[in-house]
């Protein structure tokens, strides 16, 4: 990919073009929790190079504002969280959840003049999702199945990874590693054995790609050989900007991520897993919790991985030889986290060589990076009717002669309405 490509789909703070792209969306900030009580303590978040703070106000509502006092730049993090707003405790000044000055007790006749940053706010599945964009360009908010669900029907953790977003979210729409680094694993972890799927896929390692172009982004189809007249279909989606649903394994839960730049080095992967129709059991639950499946371990206290870049991920050489992990690391987050995170915090996309099997990254930096463009010269942005994240993945046998394509049209288009198809 040619620099000027690369730059502009890597950079997203405040005034870059895939920026302004991505602050026309809904953007999942922190979970709930961490914000758990009205008044309680407020966190720093960091989104798209922008530092900020987030906080519940008296009343329950959610807020999130610039990080810094418009009166001489303090930080507050240190503020009074009180009476519906943040008051700075150096002087006083003090912030509603928009932004708002409400008080100066020095100067009240200033106040007006004294506004911070503030974004709207949502809750949806147990997350503060915020709007970073353009006050009049507000869209609806997001319908996308899991974030529509009881939060009973949801486990959905957050972990940090320690590169650009653009090569995290890459994984998730690149479909033919699984055939490597995650090989070994799939056959104990809880949210994948026992399926038919892993036999498909295990008898058959050389899929064929099908790539289609969706008015919400992409569909990507992996063809394997099924039963005699039928082929195994796993039907995987990208949504702008940042989403990625995984095809289902069996009776399994379903499974999402979100991938949400930080800053250009760093960014969030949320990992999501979901029933359509009922509640995650303990058993799941307790399992998601200890990190199976597509969640981690946590070093103490924060979101970073147990096992990380300091200590090489953990890796064990001898499981690697006697074929228990591919890598030798475990866990499929930290499996595909180490890979990516050691292409450098930004890859240098203009040494790569894309082979076919790259064929949909390709598509979703093109259309990103058109996307962003366009915005640019007052095209606006794919996939603003949050309608269209009713799209679901898939896994299915269908006959030999049957178009994919169409069966997706037809079956996860419009998905909620729809049988979970799994395999
Ligand atoms: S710096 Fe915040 S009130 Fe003075
Ligand atoms: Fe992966």
């Amino acid at each position: 990919m040619e620099k000027e490509m690369s730059e502009t789909l890597v950079r997203t703070g405040p005034g870059t073009k895939m920026g302004a792209l991505m602050r026309r969306y809904w953007v999942p900030i922190l979970s709930s929790s961490e914000i758990a009580e009205p008044d309680g303590p407020q966190v720093r978040v960091q989104i798209m190079g922008e530092k900020l703070i987030a906080f519940r106000d008296t009343e329950g509502r959610p807020g999130l504002v610039g990080e810094f006092c418009s009166h001489r730049g303090v930080s507050l993090f240190f503020a009074r969280n009180e009476e519906n707003g943040l008051r700075c405790s150096y002087h006083g000044l003090k912030f509603d959840r928009n932004g708002k000055c409400v008080d100066v007790p020095s100067a009240p006749q200033v106040c007006d003049r004294m506004s911070i940053t503030g974004y709207p706010c949502v809750e949806r599945a147990g997350l503060v999702w915020a709007y970073m964009g353009p006050p009049d360009k507000m869209p609806a908010p997001p319908e996308l199945e899991w974030a529509t669900l009881p939060e009973s029907h949801v486990y959905i953790s957050k972990r940090l990874q320690e590169c650009n977003y653009l090569q995290a979210m890459e994984g998730g729409i690149d479909t033919a590693h699984v055939s490597y680094v995650h090989k070994y694993e799939v056959d104990n972890d809880p949210m994948h054995r026992g399926t038919r799927a892993l036999e498909y896929i295990k008898a058959d390692g050389n899929v064929i790609f099908t790539i289609e172009k969706q008015p919400f982004g992409l569909s990507m189809f992996g063809r394997r050989n099924g039963d005699e007249d039928t082929f195994y279909w796993r039907v995987t989606q990208w949504l702008f900007p940042w989403f990625t649903l995984i095809p289902p394994f069996g009776e399994h839960v379903l499974g999402g991520h979100a991938w949400v730049p930080i800053d250009d080095h760093s960014c969030w992967a949320w990992s999501i897993n979901f029933h359509t129709d009922k509640p995650l059991s303990e058993q799941e639950r307790s399992d998601l919790q200890q990190g199976r499946g597509i969640h981690c371990e946590y070093e103490p206290g924060s979101f970073r991985p147990k096992a990380n870049k300091d200590n090489d991920y953990l890796i064990d050489r001898v499981a690697q030889r006697e074929k228990r992990a591919y890598s030798g690391i475990f866990g499929f987050s930290v499996q595909d986290a180490s890979l990516q995170e050691s292409m450098g915090p930004i890859q240098n996309h203009e040494a790569e060589r894309l082979l076919p099997t790259d064929k949909a990254i390709v598509m979703a930096r093109r259309m990103l990076y058109e996307a962003a463009n366009g915005l640019e010269q007052g095209i606006e942005p794919p996939a603003l009717n949050a309608t269209m994240q009713h799209v679901r993945a898939a896994g299915v046998l269908l006959d030999r002669n049957a178009d994919p394509l169409a069966w997706a049209r037809e079956h996860l288009a419009d998905a909620t309405n729809q049988p979970v198809y799994s395999i």
